[in-house]
């Protein structure tokens, strides 16, 4: 038996690296999924790939028109809804205050916010009714530049640190109903693409030069995050019988970023 045997959750960006994780490992753990995206082609393939376990919607997660119709069609497909995680997002590319033109800071903003920030909202509006019918939970993808600096530019890290509030207050209005939690990821080996027209030398996050070993060597426990990595703290949320006391918490699941300074960083023994 999985954790999540009969369950049914519906996770955004699905079909990106930590995303298509969760959509696997929420499968494997007994559950049916809705999978949100933006590119139809790649949820074809999840589809191919994991049969009736799944819906796909297509759709834009800054839109609450395509967040309902994801609820809609999930519950149209199996009936009730445990878990939302909102997980979909776009990188800035390290992009500083000052590289940014003041002519196209607030597309900038509203664009990236509109995705990272609003799309979250709007995916935890369109569920609460169907979570609050099986009192069950929401779930968002965090970072670690939801609380350090440096991990990204401006926009990503302050968009970051936001949801941490939201979060909170979520938590806070939705109980006894509904628990909210989150996930930080650190540096994890995904194609993150930036916003568009922010950054001309960006490219996807694991393409950049150096990226892995950088991030390896950043965190006391040596190694970049794989995007399964991270799975089992959503399936542990996600689970009435094993957190179901657990709300307004964020889980880091960073290799150690908080504890970063200490220790010697003795190379790996073989
Ligand atoms: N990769 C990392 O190092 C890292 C570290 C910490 C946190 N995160 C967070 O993990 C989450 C997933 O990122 P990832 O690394 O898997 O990136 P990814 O680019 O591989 O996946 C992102 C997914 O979101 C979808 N998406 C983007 N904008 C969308 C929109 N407007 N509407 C609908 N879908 C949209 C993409 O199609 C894709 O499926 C994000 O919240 C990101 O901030 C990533």
């Amino acid at each position: 038996m999985g954790w999540l045997e009969g369950q049914v959750a519906l996770v955004t960006g699905g079909t990106g690296g930590i995303g298509k994780a969760i959509v696997r490992r929420y499968v494997a753990e007994g559950a049916r999924v809705g999978v949100m995206a933006r590119d139809s082609e790649q949820l074809s393939v999840l589809r191919m790939e994991l049969g009736d376990a799944i819906v796909t919607i297509q759709g834009d997660v800054a839109s609450y028109q395509d967040n309902q119709r994801a609820v809609a069609t999930v519950l149209e497909a199996f009936g009730r809804l445990d878990t939302f995680v909102g997980n979909a997002a776009v990188f800035d590319y390290f992009t500083r205050l000052d590289r940014i033109a003041p002519e196209d800071f607030e597309s900038a903003f509203q664009r990236l916010f509109a995705t990272n920030v609003q799309g979250y909202l709007l995916g935890a509006r369109s569920c609460i009714d169907a979570l609050r019918e099986s009192r069950g939970s929401m779930i968002f993808t965090l970072s670690n530049s939801a609380f350090y600096a440096g991990g990204g530019g401006i926009l990503y890290v302050t968009a970051k640190h936001a949801l941490v509030g939201m979060i909170r207050q979520l938590a806070y209005e939705l109980a006894p109903d509904i628990r909210v939690n989150g996930v930080a990821p650190g540096a994890t080996n995904t194609p993150m693409k930036s916003l568009e027209g922010l950054n001309q030398r960006s490219v996807p996050l694991n393409q950049i030069p150096g990226f892995e070993e950088g991030a390896a060597q950043s965190v006391p426990l040596q190694r970049i995050a794989e995007p399964e990595d991270h799975t089992g703290h959503y399936v542990l949320l996600a689970s009435r019988e094993n957190s179901g006391l657990t709300t307004a918490n964020i889980i880091h699941s960073d290799g150690g970023w908080e504890i970063r300074s200490a220790g010697a960083r003795s190379p790996r023994k073989p």
